[in-house]
C-alpha cells in the first residue's frame, strides 16, 4: 500500500478500482462483436421484404456471405458462453458452494428485489436512491438474460443449422418451431441489448454518460467507484480487502490513444444499435 501511495503522487497517476479482469474484458469484447454480427446478418432475413434488409444484405456481401458470418459469430457465441459457464462452475466448486448469493456475487439475491422496489419509490420521489454492492439488479438481469437467452437462441439456431441431424430424433415440425422461437428471441435480445437495458443502463445514466469505458479499461476512478458502489466499498474497507482491488493508472499517450479507440468503438456500436432499432421499428409499423 505504501508504494501505491507513493505512485499516486506522481503526475498524471491515479488510484483506480479494478472492476474487471482481462478475461472478463475479452469475453465482453467477443459478446460485443459476435452479437453485432448476428443481429446484422439475422435481422435482414427476418425482415426480408423491407428495403433496408436489401441494403444491409448488400452491405454484408449478400445472403450466402451473411449465412457464413452468422455461423462464425454463432461459434464465437458458443465459445464465450462455455468459457463463462465453466468459470462459474469452477468458482462454485472452489468455494464449495459458499457465497453464491453473497453481496458481491452476480447471482440475484433478496436485496435485488428490495432495490427494484426502492428504485421505483425513488423514481416517484418517495424514498432515497438505493445503494448498491458490486453488481446492481439491472446488471444481474443483463448477465442472466444473456446466459439464459443464449441457450434458447443457440439450441434453436443449431436445429436450423443441422436440420437432418435433429430430425433423426425430432418431428420435422420442430424446424418451424425453432425458426419462430429463434426469430422472436432474436428480436427480444436486440431490444434488451440495443434499447431497454444494456445501452441505456451502460451509457445513458447520468453517472456514466457519455461513455462507461470500464469494460474496456478494466478499472474506474476510485472516487467514482465509492459513489456508485458504496456498499462494496464499505464492505471491502471493513473486511480489509480494498487493497486487492486498487490499481495505479498512469495516463500516457498510449492510454490516451486507447481511450480515443474506446470512444470510437462505443460511438460506432451506439450508432449501429440506433440504426438497427430504427430499421426494426420501421418494419413493424410499415
Ligand atoms: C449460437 C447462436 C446462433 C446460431 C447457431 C444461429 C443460427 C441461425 C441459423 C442457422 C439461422 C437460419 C438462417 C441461415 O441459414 O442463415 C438463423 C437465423 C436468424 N438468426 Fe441466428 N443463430 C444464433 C444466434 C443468433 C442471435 C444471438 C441473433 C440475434 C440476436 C440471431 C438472429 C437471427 C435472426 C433474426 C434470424 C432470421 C430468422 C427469420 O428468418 O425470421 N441469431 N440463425
Amino acid at each position: 500500500m505504501a508504494s501505491t501511495t507513493a505512485a499516486v503522487t506522481e503526475p498524471r497517476t491515479y488510484l483506480e478500482y479494478k472492476r474487471f479482469s482481462a478475461f472478463h474484458r475479452w469475453m465482453h469484447f467477443l459478446v460485443f462483436v459476435s452479437f453485432t454480427v448476428l443481429v446484422f446478418t439475422g435481422m435482414p432475413l427476418k425482415y426480408k421484404e423491407t428495403h433496408w434488409a436489401k441494403w444491409v444484405m448488400d452491405a454484408v456481401g449478400g445472403v450466402t456471405a451473411a449465412g457464413v458470418y452468422h455461423r462464425i459469430a454463432a461459434l464465437v457465441t458458443v465459445f464465450y458462453w462455455t468459457c463463462e459457464v465453466l468459470l462459474m462452475v469452477y468458482v462454485v466448486f472452489r468455494n464449495r458452494g459458499r457465497g453464491v448469493f453473497a453481496p458481491g456475487s452476480i447471482m440475484p439475491n433478496k436485496k435485488d428485489w428490495a432495490d427494484i422496489k426502492g428504485m421505483f419509490r425513488w423514481f416517484f420521489g418517495r424514498g432515497p436512491k438505493p445503494q448498491f454492492d458490486r453488481f446492481t439488479y439491472w446488471e444481474k438481469f443483463d448477465f442472466m438474460s444473456l446466459v439464459g437467452g443464449t441457450v434458447i437462441i443457440g439450441l434453436t439456431g443449431f436445429i436450423m443449422w443441422f436440420p437432418m441431424t435433429f430430425t433423426k430424433v425430432l418431428p420435422g415440425v420442430f424446424i418451424n418451431v425453432a425458426l419462430v422461437i429463434h426469430s422472436n428471441e432474436a428480436l427480444l435480445a436486440a431490444g434488451v441489448i440495443f434499447i431497454f437495458v444494456h445501452l441505456f443502463s451502460a451509457h445513458l445514466r447520468p453517472e456514466s454518460w457519455p461513455i462507461d469505458k470500464v469494460i474496456f479499461t478494466g478499472s474506474l476512478p476510485l472516487e467514482h467507484y465509492k459513489e456508485e458502489r458504496p456498499l462494496e466499498y464499505a464492505r471491502r474497507v471493513q473486511e480489509g480487502t480494498l487493497g486487492e482491488v486498487l490499481v495505479v493508472r498512469r495516463i500516457t499517450w498510449r492510454t490516451r490513444l486507447t481511450d480515443v479507440i474506446w470512444y470510437g468503438i462505443t460511438a460506432v456500436a451506439g450508432l449501429a444499435a440506433v440504426l438497427m432499432t430504427v430499421f426494426i421499428v420501421w418494419s413493424i409499423f410499415s
